[in-house]
C-alpha cells in the first residue's frame, strides 16, 4: 500500500556520498520539509507534499507532528549480544586497576561468559537476544550484527547461532549473524590452536552452512587468542567454504589488519593499535575499517585512529561492540558521539559510518541510504537541526516504526 509520510524539517537521505575517504558535512544534501512516499515497506521517492499528493493522491496521508530530522535506521556492525549474565565483577576488578591476566586467574574473562551462555538454554538465550535487539532498536538502530562466541563447541556455537535465528522472527529489527567459534581456544578443548580451527572449519561450519545459520565467520587475532599465521590459514579455508570473514584486529597489538587485508575480508574491527603502516594498508584496500568506542570506553584505553583512518582514505565504519566484557553500555549513538568530539569527526563522517558505510561491513547493499527501492528503514529524531543529533550525544531518542 502507498503512504505518504512527513512532513520532515529536513530529511537526510545521505545519498551521493563517497565510500571511502573524508567527508565535510557540506556535502550533505538536506531536504527541507520534505515528505516520503513508500509502496509495501520500500521508499519510492522523497519530494514535496504538494507534488507528491497530486501524482499519488490514493495514498495513505501520515502527518508527523512537530519538528523532526529523518535519517536512515542506524547499522551496527559489531555486536556480541547474545549472551548470558554479568561480567560486573571484571569491571570493578579494572576500575581497582587489576590487569587482564589478574582477571582472568580470578575466573573472569571470555571464559567466564562462556560458562555463564553454556549454562543458559536456548529459548531463555533467545529472550535474553530480543530484549538487548529492542533496546537498540529504540534508540535507532534498525540492522544489528550478532556473533556467536560464548559457546566454544560445535553443540553450543549452534545453539547461539539458532537463538540468534529465532530472535531475527521476534523483532522488526533485520539480525545479521556471524559465527564466532574462533573467539579463544576453549579451556575444554583437547589439542592446540590449529587442532581447534581445524574442528571449527570440519565440524562445525558444514553444520551452519547446511541450516543456514550464517554466512560470516569472525576470529579474534590477539596474543591472548589466536596467532596471525593461524588465524590466515584458517580464514583462506573458510572462504574457501563460501563465506564472508571478518576479523578482530589490532585491539591490543598489530598484526590482525594485514591478515585481513591479505585474506580479503569484508572488515577489520577494532584497530585501537594501529599505526601509520596498517592505516595505510587498511586505506589502500577493500576492507572496511570499523572502530569501536565502547570498547575503548569499556576498558579505560585509547579510541582507535579514526581521524587519521578517514584522512588516509579508509571506509570507516562505527560500531558499539555491545558485549557482556570490554563494552557493556551498548549505546551506539552516544559512543560515535563521543568518539567524534575526540578524533574530530564531522557530523557527515559519523552518519555515514554508521550508516551505509557499515552497511558496506555487513555486505548489505539497499541500506543506510534513503533512495528509491530502498526499505523503509528510517528514524526521525525531534529537532530541527540535524547537528543536534550529535551535539545532544546520544540523549535524543529517535521516532521509529514511521511506516
Ligand atoms: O570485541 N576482543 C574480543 N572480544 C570482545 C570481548 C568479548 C568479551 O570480553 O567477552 C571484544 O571486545
Ligand atoms: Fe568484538
Amino acid at each position: 500500500m502507498k503512504k505518504l509520510t512527513g512532513p520532515f524539517t529536513q530529511i537526510l537521505p545521505l545519498t551521493g556520498l563517497p565510500l571511502k575517504g573524508p567527508i565535510k558535512d557540506e556535502k550533505l544534501q538536506i531536504i527541507q520539509n520534505g515528505w516520503v512516499l513508500t509502496n509495501n515497506d520500500r521508499i519510492i521517492t522523497i519530494g514535496t507534499f504538494e507534488r507528491l499528493h497530486k501524482d499519488h493522491p490514493s495514498a495513505q496521508v501520515t502527518k508527523i507532528e512537530g519538528k523532526h530530522v529523518l535519517l536512515p535506521g542506524f547499522i551496527d556492525s559489531h555486536t556480541h549480544i547474545c549472551f548470558a549474565g554479568s561480567r560486573a565483577k571484571d569491571y570493578a576488578m579494572r576500575l581497582e586497576g587489576k590487569s587482564y591476566l589478574d582477571i582472568s586467574k580470578a575466573g573472569g574473562g571470555i571464559w567466564d561468559s562462556v560458562t555463564q551462555t553454556r549454562a543458559t538454554d536456548e529459548e531463555t538465550l533467545t529472550e535474553l537476544l530480543v530484549q538487548r535487539v529492542e533496546r537498540h532498536l529504540a534508540e535507532g538502530v534498525t540492522t544489528i550484527e550478532v556473533k556467536s562466541g560464548y559457546g566454544l563447541s560445535v553443540a553450543e556455537e549452534l545453539k547461539q547461532l539458532r537463538a540468534i535465528k529465532a530472535a531475527s522472527y521476534k523483532t522488526k529489527a533485520t539480525l545479521v549473524p556471524t559465527c564466532l567459534a574462533a573467539h579463544m581456544k576453549p579451556k575444554d578443548f583437547d589439542g592446540d590452536d590449529a587442532e581447534y580451527l581445524e574442528h571449527v572449519i570440519y565440524e562445525l561450519l558444514p553444520i551452519v552452512k547446511k541450516e543456514n545459520l550464517a554466512n560470516r565467520v569472525d576470529i579474534f587475532i590477539e596474543q591472548s587468542a589466536f596467532r596471525a599465521d593461524t588465524a590466515l590459514n584458517f580464514l583462506n579455508k573458510v572462504k574457501h567454504l563460501g563465506f564472508d570473514i571478518t576479523v578482530h584486529a589490532d585491539q591490543f597489538s598489530t598484526g590482525g589488519s594485514a591478515v585481513s587485508v591479505e585474506a580479503g575480508a569484508v572488515s577489520a574491527d577494532h584497530l585501537e593499535a594501529s599505526k601509520d603502516k596498517e592505516i595505510k594498508l587498511l586505506a589502500n584496500s577493500n576492507t572496511v575499517a570499523v572502530v569501536l568506542p565502547g570498547a575503548s570506553i569499556g576498558l579505560g584505553m585509547p579510541y582507535a585512529p579514526a581521524r587519521k583512518l578517514l584522512n588516509a582514505g579508509a571506509c570507516l565504519a562505527i560500531a558499539s561492540d555491545w558485549n557482556p566484557g570490554s563494552a557493556p553500555m551498548g549505546d551506539l549513538l552516544m559512543q560515535a558521539s563521543v568518539l567524534a568530539a575526540a578524533e574530530k569527526l564531522s557530523t557527515a563522517e559519523v552518519f555515514a559510518g554508521l550508516t551505509f558505510r557499515a552497511a558496506q561491513a555487513l555486505r548489505l547493499t539497499n541500506r543506510g541510504t534513503l533512495t528509491t527501492g530502498a526499505p523503509a528503514d528510517f528514524q526521525a529524531y525531534p529537532c530541527s537541526d540535524y547537528r543536534e543529533i550529535l551535539y545532544q550525544q546520544g540523549k535524543l531518542r529517535p521516532l521509529i516504526n514511521l511506516i
